[in-house]
C-alpha cells in the first residue's frame, strides 16, 4: 500500500522559492505522470518524495504517516534516474545485486529476487555482462530492474526514457506500462513526451512555475483544459488560440460565443479545410507538411501568424490556394481575458 499525499509542499533555495504549495494525492497503486516546461519543479517535486532533497514547508505522507523526517532507504520508494547510474564495474547480475547486498539480504533470497528480475525485464542472457557492453535500452532496464528487486511500494522515474532512441523509447514504454499492470505499485513518472504522458497516465499533474495547473486524466486535460496555459502544453501539433479581437473580432457573432470570451482555442484536427467562401474565415495556405498518415497545412488569416490545420494525406491543396476554414461549435475551447476556461 502507498498512497501519497502533499499538503501545502514548498521548497525554497534560499531566498528562492522554486515549488509553491503543492497539494495533491496520489491513490495506491496509481500511475501518475509530472509534466510541464523545463524548469517547472517536477525533478524537484520527485525528489522531495523519495527523500534526497528536504520539505522546506508543508508535509508529505504516505499512507497518512509523516514522511518529511524519515530516511530515503525507509519510505519504500525506488528512484530510476534519466542516467542510468549503473556501477561501471558490476556486471549487470551484480548491479541489480547491490542494494540487497548492501542491506545484508541473505544469499538466496537475492538470487531469487535478481533471477525473477531478469526474466521480468528479459534481461536473462545478458547477466554477466558489464554496463558498457548493453545499449541504452538495457542499461536503462537493468537500472529498472535494481529499483524492482528492493520490493518498493512507490517507483519514481524522471525522463527514464529519454536517452533512447525513438523506437526504444516505444518499446521500453510499453514495457513500463506492462510492469505497472504487473506490480500495480503506485509510480510517478516525469516525461516531456506527450505521447508517454497522455499513454501511461491514469493521472497527470501539469506543472508550471512551482504549482499546479491542473490534474486529471489524459482526456481531462486534453479535452477540457482549464486554461491557456493547459490548452497549449497538451496536444501536438498545439491547439490554436485566437484573440477575439482585429482579424477574429467576426467570430464572436458568427460563432455567437459568450461575451466574456477573449481566446478561442481549436485544436488542429477539429477543422476542415472547404473552398473559399464557404467557411467561417478565410485563409492562405503558406505550407504542407507531409507526415505520411496525415499533412499539417499551415494556413494563414489576416497577418495573425499561422494557423495549424490537420488534414487528411489525399488533401490537394499546394502553397498559395485561397481557402476558408471550418468548425463545429462543440469544437471551440473559450477563455476568458485571464485565460480561464468558460465552456
Ligand atoms: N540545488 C539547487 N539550487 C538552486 N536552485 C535549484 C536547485 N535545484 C533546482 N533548482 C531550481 O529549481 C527549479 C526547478 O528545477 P527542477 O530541476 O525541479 O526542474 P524540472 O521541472 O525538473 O526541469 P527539467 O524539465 O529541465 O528537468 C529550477 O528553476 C532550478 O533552477
Ligand atoms: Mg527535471
Amino acid at each position: 500500500m502507498a498512497k501519497l499525499e502533499l499538503k501545502d509542499v514548498r521548497k525554497s533555495y534560499g531566498p528562492v522559492e522554486v515549488i509553491k504549495g503543492i497539494d495533491l494525492t496520489i491513490e495506491d497503486g496509481e500511475f501518475c505522470v509530472f509534466v510541464g516546461p523545463s524548469g517547472c519543479g517536477k525533478s524537484t517535486l520527485l525528489r522531495m518524495i523519495a527523500g534526497l532533497e528536504d520539505i522546506t514547508v508543508g508535509t508529505f505522507e504516505i499512507d497518512g504517516d509523516r514522511m518529511n523526517d524519515i530516511a530515503p532507504a525507509k519510505r519504500g520508494i525506488a528512484m530510476v534516474f534519466q542516467s542510468y547510474a549503473l556501477y561501471p564495474h558490476l556486471t549487470v547480475r551484480e548491479n541489480i545485486a547491490f542494494g540487497l547486498k548492501v542491506r545484508k539480504t541473505p544469499k538466496a533470497e537475492i538470487d531469487s529476487l535478481v533471477n525473477e528480475a531478469v526474466t521480468m525485464l528479459q534481461l536473462d542472457k545478458l547477466t554477466e555482462r558489464f554496463p558498457r557492453e548493453l545499449s541504452g535500452g538495457q542499461r536503462q532496464r537493468v537500472a529498472i530492474g535494481r529499483a524492482i528487486v528492493g520490493q518498493p511500494e512507490t517507483f519514481l522515474f524522471d525522463e527514464p526514457l529519454s536517452n533512447l532512441d525513438a523506437e526504444l523509447r516505444v518499446h521500453m514504454r510499453t514495457q513500463i506500462s506492462e510492469l505497472h499492470t504487473r506490480l500495480r505499485r503506485t509510480m510517478i513518472y516525469v516525461t516531456h513526451d506527450q505521447v508517454e504522458a497522455m499513454t501511461l497516465a491514469d493521472k497527470i499533474v501539469l506543472l508550471r512555475g512551482g504549482q499546479i495547473e491542473q490534474i486529471g486524466s489524459p482526456r481531462d486535460l486534453y479535452e477540457r483544459p482549464k486554461n491557456l496555459f493547459a490548452a497549449q502544453f497538451i496536444g501536438a501539433p498545439k491547439m490554436n488560440i485566437f484573440e477575439l479581437e482585429g482579424d477574429f473580432v467576426s467570430l464572436r457573432d458568427q460563432m455567437q460565443l459568450p461575451a466574456d470570451a477573449q481566446y478561442c482555442g481549436i485544436r488542429p484536427d477539429s477543422f476542415d479545410i472547404v473552398p473559399e467562401g464557404n467557411g467561417i474565415m478565410s485563409a492562405t495556405v503558406r505550407l504542407v507538411e507531409y507526415l505520411g498518415n496525415t499533412c499539417l497545412v499551415h494556413a494563414q488569416i489576416g497577418s495573425h501568424a499561422p494557423i495549424i490545420v490537420e488534414q487528411p494525406v489525399g488533401s490537394k491543396l499546394i502553397v498559395g490556394d485561397q481557402v476558408a476554414l471550418k468548425t463545429m461549435p462543440n469544437a471551440l475551447h473559450l477563455f476568458t481575458k485571464d485565460g480561464c476556461r468558460i465552456n
